[in-house]
């Protein structure tokens, strides 16, 4: 079946714990789209969005906390970026059954494709002096 996103080596950051962990949010939200076309949506879909929101949290606050060893100095914009989708995130949780599949996933995809590639992408200059697989 094919992916509805995909990592691609054009989007590392530099550090392989970083890029491991925006391959597992690429798959949750994978997963969340193959779960859309089965059928039943929201009694499939809550499980995948609380799995995506937990770990949307884990990553966010790894990478403000390397961010913060590395003395990167745009730390609250990236903060700020962060807030905002997770923000949304949670309303997408609280308001499931009133979000339509496409906007769902047309939103995800090109909230985290946009943040990995040009936000993200901005610390990579200052991990490279850290110690960071
Ligand atoms: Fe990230
Ligand atoms: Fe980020």
């Amino acid at each position: 079946m094919t992916q509805y996103m995909v990592w691609r080596p054009a989007y590392s950051v530099g550090s392989a714990s970083i890029d491991n962990q925006h391959k597992q949010i690429i798959q949750i939200i994978n997963d969340l789209h193959e779960a859309m076309g089965e059928g039943d949506e929201s009694a499939a879909l809550r499980p995948l969005v609380e799995r995506l929101l937990a770990y949307t949290d884990m990553h966010f606050e790894f990478e403000e906390q390397v961010m913060e060893e590395c003395g990167y100095p745009d730390l609250e914009y990236h903060r700020h970026q962060h807030d905002e989708l997770r923000h949304r995130t949670e309303d997408l949780q609280r308001y499931l059954g009133l979000v339509t599949g496409p906007d769902l996933f047309y939103f995800l995809r090109e909230w985290w494709l946009d943040h990995i590639q040009e936000v993200d992408r901005r610390y990579s200059a200052y991990l490279k002096a850290a110690v960071l697989p």
